[in-house]
């Protein structure tokens, strides 16, 4: 089995290295801030765990983050090395990422959908983009993972990581604004949650009201960031931003932070 160098132990990494090394796969971890190993073998540096790697695997907040990470092991990495980010970065900084790797480095952008509960069961949705070759190799590291939806070239997965959550993390904020108004105009909160449930928003409204997901508002601005200067994402961002009180808390804070307003 390949060995794998697994940097970046958040919410989202930690669980998913526990995954990779009981599927048995030899594996070093690194995470900058010491400590949150959990038992697994950790590396005093980057440079450190990815000595002697087959495959790299990145799970970091954004893309200065991969960056950073990129200039501590990008020229470290021996040919052969397969690196796969699944960090949300979108494909513009996917690029300016693989112009860092050493010739015969590969490269696969593998960002996920689904939060910390099925990283730990396995059940993420991992939106693949590489070269043909690349994509065969990550496969079944990846299916330790998730369901791997195999995008197509280069760049493709961090494109369709930002089209979907940028729509989902917008119509969060649509559900909960919608749920503000319900509460101004006299409706109960149980009445409206229900017809709108009842019609298309169904698993929005879910989403809105997750009680087991852990994905922070500062990240769902970023992917809006990420998704770049239209109208209606713009907005949803900054309603996100608007109240840095719930930048650490689930997206779900949304809903009350609005009502609050
Ligand atoms: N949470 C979710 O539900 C969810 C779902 C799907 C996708 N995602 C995406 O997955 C990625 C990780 O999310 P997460 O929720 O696991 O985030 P997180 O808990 O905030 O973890 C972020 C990780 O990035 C590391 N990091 C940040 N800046 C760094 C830097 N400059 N150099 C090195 N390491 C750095 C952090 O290290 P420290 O511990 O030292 O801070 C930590 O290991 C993000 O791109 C996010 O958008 C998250």
């Amino acid at each position: 089995m390949e060995k794998i160098a697994f940097l970046g132990l958040g919410r989202m990494g930690l669980p998913m290295a526990r995954r990779l090394a009981a599927a048995g796969h030899p594996l070093t971890v690194w995470n900058r801030s010491p400590g949150r190993a959990d038992g697994l073998a950790e590396a005093a540096t980057a440079a450190e765990a990815v000595r002697g790697a087959d495959v790299v695997v990145t799970m970091l907040s954004d893309p200065a983050a991969v960056a950073e990470v990129a200039g501590a092991i990008a020229a470290r990495l021996a040919p052969g090395t397969l690196w796969i980010d699944m960090s949300s970065i979108g494909p513009a900084a996917t690029a300016g990422l693989r112009e860092r790797l050493p010739d015969g480095v590969g490269l696969v952008d593998a960002p996920v959908l689904g939060s910390v509960g099925p990283a730990a069961t396995g059940d993420l949705v991992v939106y693949a983009g590489g070269e043909d070759a690349d994509l065969d190799r990550a496969r079944p590291v990846l299916e330790h993972l998730g369901r791997v939806r195999r995008c197509g070239g280069p760049g493709s997965g961090a494109a369709l990581k930002v089209v979907v959550i940028g729509a989902i993390v917008a119509s969060v904020a649509v559900v909960g604004e919608v749920l503000a108004v319900a509460e101004e105009l006299g409706l109960s909160q149980e009445l409206a949650r229900e017809a709108l449930t009842a019609g298309p928003l169904a698993g929005v409204v879910a989403r809105a009201h997750s009680a087991d997901s852990d994905f922070p508002v500062r990240l769902a601005a970023k992917d809006l960031a990420l998704a770049g200067g239209g109208p209606v994402l713009s907005a949803a961002r900054e309603v996100l931003l608007a109240d840095p009180s719930i930048a650490e808390r689930d997206l779900s804070a949304v809903v009350g932070s609005l009502r609050r307003r």
